[in-house]
């Protein structure tokens, strides 16, 4: 072999040898973070009061404790989440959730003991404070999910700041969010009747975040309503489908005959109408979703 490809080899191998050992630093691994963390996981409202914003963040760990086990992957909260092993599956925003070799990579620097690596990139990334559609495109989960991660996860979520989730209701994922349960808080194309911008606008009472002031800014309440209005994407893009014949309950002012905070309700030969309610009124309303994503009633009555 001449002494030419020798050279080549041996710089060729080092090269490999110096990619394998960066692979496995903080430093080499915190663009994912970057990507796909730190949108929810930073600043004053970090989720779960976890901060992916620096080294010293991910070894102090979350609210719940530490996330990150040296040299124990399996053992790690951090990798669980990734994986799914623990729910809900992490980024809060997927399916997509990350790649099987990004996991790895996660998991490989975890398995050589946390190293730190070797450039100054460290300290706090800066991180755009919102998050909007490009204009013209229309609002999906992603753009919404780190409102709810910040300001309502840290009770509607198991074993919660109140303990079990409040009325049972979770705002950890895509599919908690939406679900129909017992009941819907969200109406996919009709914000006016969905609970959950009731509950944000102060239609309904107590407003939400049950922790405020402060309550969301006019523009995440506007963000917010545009997503339900706009069919409530998922992070794909795809709309959700209406719930027909999910049920619906919510409290708030007739403004009209029968208009209810500007959600149109839909009266029937089978409403049943107590303590005659006049325009001006606090109702209550209880009814369930037909195919057009209106409340029919079912009873309303005068508070
Ligand atoms: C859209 C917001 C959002 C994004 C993006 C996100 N998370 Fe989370 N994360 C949350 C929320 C909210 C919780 C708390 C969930 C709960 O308790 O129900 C959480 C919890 C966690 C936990 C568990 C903390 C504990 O001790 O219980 C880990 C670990 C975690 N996230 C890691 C990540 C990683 C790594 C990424 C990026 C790959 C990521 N998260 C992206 C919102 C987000
Ligand atoms: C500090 C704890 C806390 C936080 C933070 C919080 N909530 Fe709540 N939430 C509650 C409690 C408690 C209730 C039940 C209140 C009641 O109706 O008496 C509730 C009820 C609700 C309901 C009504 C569920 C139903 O159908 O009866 C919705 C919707 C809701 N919250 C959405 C949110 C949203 C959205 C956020 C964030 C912007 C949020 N919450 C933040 C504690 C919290």
């Amino acid at each position: 072999m001449s002494i030419y490809k020798k050279l080549l080899i041996a710089s060729v191998s080092a090269l490999f040898c110096s990619v394998a050992h960066a692979e496995s630093t903080y430093v080499s691994i915190q663009p994912l973070f970057q990507q796909h963390c730190l949108l929810c996981h930073s600043g004053q409202h970090a989720a779960a009061g976890l901060s992916l914003d620096s080294y010293e963040g991910i070894k102090k760990g979350s609210l719940r404790g530490s996330v990150v086990k040296a040299s124990d992957p399996e053992g790690s909260e951090l990798i669980r989440r990734l994986k799914g092993n623990s729910q809900p599956r992490m980024p809060m925003t997927g399916p997509p959730f990350l790649t099987d070799a990004e996991i790895n990579r996660v998991a490989a620097w975890i398995k050589a003991g946390l190293p730190k690596g070797q450039t100054a990139a460290n300290g706090s990334q800066n991180v755009a404070s919102s998050n909007k559609p490009d204009a013209g495109k229309p609002v999906n989960y992603t753009h919404v999910a780190p409102i709810f991660a910040r300001r309502c996860v840290k009770c509607h979520t198991e074993r919660g700041l109140m303990g079990s989730a409040p009325e049972g209701y979770l705002l950890n994922s895509y599919a908690a969010t939406l679900s129909a349960g017992d009941r819907v808080r969200i109406i996919p194309g009709n914000s006016a009747a969905s609970e959950l911008y009731r509950r944000i606008k102060g239609y309904s009472m107590p407003r939400m975040p049950h922790d405020g002031p402060p309550y969301l800014s006019a523009d995440e309440i506007a963000l917010i309503a545009g997503w339900i209005n706009d069919g409530a994407r998922d992070s794909s893009g795809r709309k959700a489908p209406i719930p027909t014949g999910a049920r619906v309950r919510f409290e708030g002012q007739l403004n009209a005959l029968w208009n209810v905070d500007g959600a149109t309700l839909i009266i029937t030969g089978n409403t049943r109408i107590k303590k005659i309610p006049r325009p001006g009124d606090r109702v209550r309303v209880e009814g369930w979703v037909n195919a057009q994503g209106q409340v029919e009633v079912e009873r309303i009555r005068r508070r």
